[in-house]
């Protein structure tokens, strides 16, 4: 049978990257203790107010089709919030409803990029970045993000990476894996090259909410209305990664272009999910307050137990889920090697760096969304592992 390239774009990325997590559930189902440190979701079941929200609403009959943009009444509360965050009037048709983020990237970039355009993109990156890219027959352009700048996008490393076929620059603020938040005067370098260069900037703003460190958040849409479009849902902020509900922001000609195109793929959207994203949008810290002050605390335990551990350095993010760890002098390999053992030897099982980019190949991620007590206990474990290495061969082969 003849397959579409597409099928070939995509079939390498993926479950390569989960190996540490799946042995872990192998070795859980082989009896072992395992303490999963590899995913981010909100440590908290969905609140009782979006569930009666959307039980209310499919009792009351919103379960036929829906407006291929969106409910009347969550593009309100998303006009009336963006409004207010960016300090504009925004319309109904400043907005389209998706199924989540994931599917508003998808969509978007399919808009923006095409076969032989190069997308701009930071290394570390979320881990469906390249799918969403090589998706549509783009390249995506690594341009690094150090640990020496906070992992934050500079526009000095943008600018050496533009070539003539560039077309997005695909900005994940705040980032995952790294928590960076991007500052107001690294936002506005990019603009500049943006509208230099004549480009896109696809703002992925799914964290939005979860920001714990001093630092404010500056959406580049708060900036610029004609070339930026963010995407963001309610997976992270209210728990509910499994209602799937999420939308795009862009200028209204983005949105009228853009429309067709979700409309082919979706048909609508859930009226009844429609009404419970339209009251989760109106209280926005309804989970995600809680969720910032666990977060914050957890990153302090974790630098607390680990800092300074045969070596160890801990990041401090500013925001998100999760805890980078420099491992490059525990003497236990790179983060690949170190992740693998660890899980082997201890059932600790957390990401090896290198799934998000190769600046991560000397580091590992921990998620903060597990219980104070179990991520202190995987943190002594972690500890021991990590002292039990060669630290001095470490530094010599460093
Ligand atoms: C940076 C980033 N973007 C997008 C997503 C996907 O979000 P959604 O559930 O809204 O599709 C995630 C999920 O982990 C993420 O970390």
């Amino acid at each position: 049978m003849h397959y579409a390239p597409v099928t070939e774009r995509l079939a390498s990325l993926g479950s390569a990257k989960w190996a540490v997590h799946y042995r872990a559930r192998e070795l859980e189902r082989q009896g072992r203790e395992v303490i999963l440190l590899t995913i981010g979701e909100p440590d908290v079941n969905a609140p009782d107010m979006l569930i009666d929200t959307a039980h209310g609403a499919m009792r009351a009959g919103r379960t036929g089709y829906s407006d291929g943009r969106g409910e009347h009444a969550l593009l309100d509360a998303l006009a009336e919030r963006y409004g207010a965050r960016l300090g504009r009037r925004m319309e109904h048709a400043n907005f389209i409803a998706f199924p989540g983020t994931q599917t508003a990237l998808f969509a978007v970039m399919m808009a923006m990029a095409e076969e032989g355009a190069e997308v701009l993109v930071g290394d570390p990156m979320y881990a469906t970045y390249e799918g969403v890219i090589r998706a549509c027959g783009a390249t995506p352009v690594s341009v690094p993000l150090r640990p020496e700048q906070g992992f934050r996008m500079q526009p000095a490393d943008l600018a050496r990476a533009i070539t003539p076929r560039t077309r997005v620059i695909f900005v994940n603020t705040p980032h995952n894996p790294t928590g960076a938040v991007l500052r107001r005067a690294e936002v506005e370098g990019i603009l500049d090259l943006a509208r230099a260069h004549d480009l896109w900037v696809l703002s992925d703003e799914v964290y939005e909410d979860l920001v714990f460190g001093a630092e404010p958040f500056v959406s580049p849409l708060a900036l610029d209305d004609a070339r930026v479009v963010v995407t963001n849902s309610l997976s992270k902020s209210h728990a509910a990664a499994g209602f799937r509900t999420g939308w795009c922001v862009g200028s209204v000609e983005f949105c009228a272009r853009l429309l067709p195109l979700a409309e082919t793929m979706l048909f609508g959207n859930q009226p009844f999910i429609a009404d419970m994203t339209a009251a989760a949008v109106r209280a926005p810290d309804l989970v995600a307050a809680g969720l910032r002050a666990r977060l914050k605390r957890r990153l302090a335990l974790v630098t607390a137990r680990l800092e300074g551990v045969a070596g160890l350095r801990v990041h401090q993010a500013e925001a998100g889920m999760f805890a980078l760890i420099d491992i490059a002098i525990a003497g236990r390999g790179n983060g690949d090697a170190f992740a693998h053992a660890l899980v082997e030897e201890t059932g600790v099982a957390v990401m090896p760096g290198s799934a998000f980019g190769e600046v991560l190949t000397d580091w590992i991620r921990v998620s903060l969304a597990v219980d104070d007590a179990i991520l202190a206990k995987a943190c002594d474990l972690i500890a021991a592992f990590a002292e039990g290495g060669d630290a001095a061969q470490g530094v010599a082969a460093r």
